[in-house]
């Protein structure tokens, strides 16, 4: 989307840049069953580059069960591009421990990249490559159109980035922030999107699938806070100018295109379509 020139595969996975953990915060609340985590990394001596939306590899050391070296694996960058202390020296990532059930033996596994990020403490080593990502990006000109950011879990990482690029740019237009999360423990950078409602035309609403429910007693999803404020958003949707952005579980999309095509006329939502960014993984 930017048309300024952005930086690509500045680090490669055959030669990485070695960086040092400056921070790691945990997200979730302690009487949270998962450990989603702030990891911040210092750039400091290298030329990495990035702006909100792009993703960082991450090269786990050690090797995989067939004796070779793991494979990297990609973060949505969290932090806005000049880093988080505003001196473009440092990127953040968020990342949800995984911790799951071999199919096979039933027994617990745990994730390679996302443990080794989560466990890692402020002096470790990691090695990156990067940044990549030339799609999932904000307009040259951000303060042009109004925003609805939709994410799950981890997918709200990019949209913090981007938030705090607009509001430091003046922004003025309408920015909806809409996040799903199992419980309300696990919330992410909740008082810093809280922080933000004091510009009147943003909102942040929660859908909290596993607390909140639908008057059917069904789980509350995105797209069912889509429905429920489609009056003051219709007109925000139908506006040309305005972007959707989509991140976090594979196939959320559906939903969401459903419950747009229930509120907008055909034409619109074939209009719109065209508008809607997407990074699901
Ligand atoms: P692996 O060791 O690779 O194990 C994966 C195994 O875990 C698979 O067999 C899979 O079946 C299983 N598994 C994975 N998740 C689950 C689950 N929820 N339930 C059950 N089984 C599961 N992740 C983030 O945390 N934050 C991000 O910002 C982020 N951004 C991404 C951006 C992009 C563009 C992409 C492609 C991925 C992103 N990911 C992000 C996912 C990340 O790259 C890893 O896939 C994830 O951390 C799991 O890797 P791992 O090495 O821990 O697990
Ligand atoms: P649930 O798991 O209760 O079904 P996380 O990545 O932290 O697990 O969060 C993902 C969130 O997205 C959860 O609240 C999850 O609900 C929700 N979710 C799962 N499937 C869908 C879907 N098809 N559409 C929208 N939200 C979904």
């Amino acid at each position: 989307m930017s048309e300024k020139k952005i930086s690509l595969n500045t680090y490669k996975v055959s030669s990485p840049w070695t960086a040092t953990v400056l921070e790691n915060i945990k997200l979730t609340a302690d009487s949270s069953p998962n450990d989603t985590r702030h990891v911040v990394i210092n750039l400091q001596g290298s030329s990495y580059e990035y702006v909100e939306g792009q993703s960082v590899g991450i090269l786990p050391p050690g090797i995989d069960e067939k004796g070779k070296p793991h494979a990297v694996r990609l973060y949505s960058i969290a932090s806005h591009r000049r880093g988080e202390k505003g001196d473009a020296q440092s990127l953040s990532v968020c990342v949800k421990r995984v911790v799951y059930q071999d199919p096979v033996t039933g027994l617990e596994k745990r994730g390679v990249g996302s443990n080794f990020i989560c466990d890692l403490k402020k002096g470790d080593a990691v090695r990156i490559t990067g940044p990549v990502g030339n799609r999932f990006l904000l307009p040259e000109h951000v303060n042009d159109p109004s925003y609805i950011f939709i994410a799950t879990g981890t997918g709200i990482a990019p949209f913090r980035g981007m938030l705090k690029e607009l509001f430091q740019k003046g922004f003025q237009n309408h920015a909806w922030l809409i996040f799903g999360t199992p419980y309300r423990s696990d919330i992410l950078y909740e008082k810093e999107f809280q922080n933000y409602e004091t510009h009147q035309k943003f909102h942040f609403v929660t859908a909290v699938s596993r607390e909140d429910k639908n008057r059917d007693g069904t789980k509350v999803y995105v797209q069912h806070r889509l429905l429920e404020h489609q009056k003051e958003l219709v007109p925000i949707l139908t506006d040309t100018k305005t972007l959707i952005y989509i991140c976090g579980l594979k196939g959320i999309e559906k939903g969401i295109y459903e419950t747009l095509q229930s509120i907008l006329s055909p034409t619109a939502y074939e209009e719109l379509r065209k508008r809607i960014l997407v990074e699901v993984y």
